[in-house]
């Protein structure tokens, strides 16, 4: 203990084992505070039988076929009602035109005619008696706010976040009661990104690119901020987020202007000036992508991309050469090396580009291609689903592990101090 004078041996001693017993109350604190409120939480209210009946974990096709009688009113029109908020906002449900290059197209169920189906969508909840199906979004606090069980109509899922953030996606009491899914996944049964189709806007040429790597992330998790810190070792890397911040200029995520969210309008005329965008998605979760990705080929700053290993199935047609991977490289000085020889060499550079000038080329026979452009709105392709009665008795667990250090080639720059195990370890051995 270098802070005590060195006459003071065995108080040093006694003090480090005080200490080391004082973590140790602490973390086991925590650790009890957590299980105590994990058990005292508000429970969800379930419906009738829901704890026994079997999720089905295995295939994703194995749709349960119901009959319209299994449901009390069995009505011509269908009523989708969305029964919850996103993320504490009513969903802004549209009644006329949908615009599919608007980053939520979602909330529509088309005109009349416009649906093989007669359909309707609504947030009105005194209107649950004539509800055909609920739909509930995955963030909490609205899964705690489920919809009325009287009413025995299917309920929906809708997700736009990764499982590790969304505790609802591995609760198996909570997924046993959910009969079809809206997904990020393309695998869901109704996959809706928030991933628009990349737009052809003609890029900033090549000489007139002042700008380098461009960094911008407000939640550091921890090991896309090591990749970044050790890329920054090797290359230039601009950071305007919060995360390992070198740069001021863009506005903040929630700030305003004319009271309009205006962060992601300086965003895109920010990344126009930079060779490279580094679009580290916040984990790897199976087919978690967000607009980052959108941004990044929109402006026509290559992606240069950390997250799931599913990303080709987003990148269809002429897109599958518009990206450079993570994980194609060792280290992040071998990535740095290649960014830095893209940089010094047009033509290599501009091969990432060819989509652009070429077009994103047929992409009709691909997942992503039928929700770019779609051949139904979203929510009248539910009330098909719904017609037909193709519904899953429970939904599938989405487990999906942290990312961590191992997996992007990093060593734990903690060298497992942190870890809770060795903690007590070195403080046994500090105490004897
Ligand atoms: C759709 O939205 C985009 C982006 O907000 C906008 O530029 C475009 O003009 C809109 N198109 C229509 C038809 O409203
Ligand atoms: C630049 O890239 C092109 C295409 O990959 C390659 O043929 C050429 O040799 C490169 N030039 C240099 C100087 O490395
Ligand atoms: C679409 O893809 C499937 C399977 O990948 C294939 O069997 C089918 O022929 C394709 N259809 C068209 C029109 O390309």
């Amino acid at each position: 203990m270098f802070f005590l004078r060195p006459t003071s041996k065995r108080r040093s001693l006694l003090l480090g084992c005080f200490i080391m017993i004082v973590v140790r109350t602490m973390l086991f604190v925590v650790h009890f505070y957590k299980e105590e409120t994990a058990r005292t939480r508000k429970p969800v209210r379930l419906r009738a039988g829901g704890e026994e009946s079997p999720v089905q974990t295995s295939t994703s096709d194995s749709y349960v076929e119901w009959n319209e009688e299994d449901f009390p009113k069995p009505q011509r029109k269908r009523l989708i009602l969305y029964w919850s908020g996103v993320r504490g906002h009513k969903v802004p449900v549209q009644k006329t035109a949908v615009n599919h290059t608007h980053f939520w197209p979602f909330f529509y169920a088309g005109k009349p005619g416009e649906c093989p189906v007669p359909c309707e969508l609504s947030s009105d909840q005194s209107r649950a008696q004539e509800a055909s199906a609920f739909v509930v979004h995955a963030r909490p606090p609205d899964i705690s706010n489920l919809p009325p069980i009287e009413n025995l109509a299917p309920w929906i899922l809708q997700t736009n976040e990764n499982p590790v953030y969304t505790p609802a996606m591995y609760n198996s009491r909570i997924m046993s009661q959910f009969n079809l899914l809206i997904s990020y996944r393309l695998d869901s049964d109704f996959p809706a990104p928030i991933y628009p189709i990349p737009e052809l806007h003609t890029p900033v040429p090549f000489h007139k690119r002042q700008g380098g790597v461009l960094a911008i992330f407000s939640k550091c998790e921890p090991v896309r901020t090591e990749y970044m810190r050790q890329l920054m070792r090797y290359i230039q890397v601009d950071s305007y987020g919060a995360c390992l911040k070198n740069k001021d200029g863009l506005i903040g995520l929630y700030g305003k202007v004319n009271n309009r969210y205006v962060f992601k309008d300086h965003k895109l005329i920010l990344s126009r000036y930079y060779k490279f965008s580094l679009v580290f998605m916040n984990q790897d979760c199976d087919y978690f992508i967000d607009d980052r990705l959108y941004h990044a080929l929109t402006t026509g700053s290559v992606p240069v991309f950390m997250g799931t290993d599913k990303v080709d199935q987003y990148l269809p047609g002429n897109l599958k050469n518009a990206i450079i991977k993570v994980s194609d490289f060792r280290s992040p000085k071998e990535l740095a090396a290649y960014l830095e020889y893209l940089s010094n060499n047009e033509t290599a550079y501009n091969r990432y580009l060819e989509w652009k000038w070429k077009g994103i080329g047929d992409i009709s026979n691909t997942t992503i291609g039928r929700w770019w452009r779609p051949r139904y709105p979203l929510f009248c392709q539910v009330c098909m689903s719904l017609a037909k009665g193709k519904l899953h008795r429970g939904l599938k667990l989405d487990y999906c592990q942290p990312r961590t250090y191992v997996d992007w080639g990093l060593e734990d720059p903690n060298n497992g101090f942190t870890d809770y195990y060795s903690m007590i370890v070195y403080g046994v051995l500090y105490c004897l």
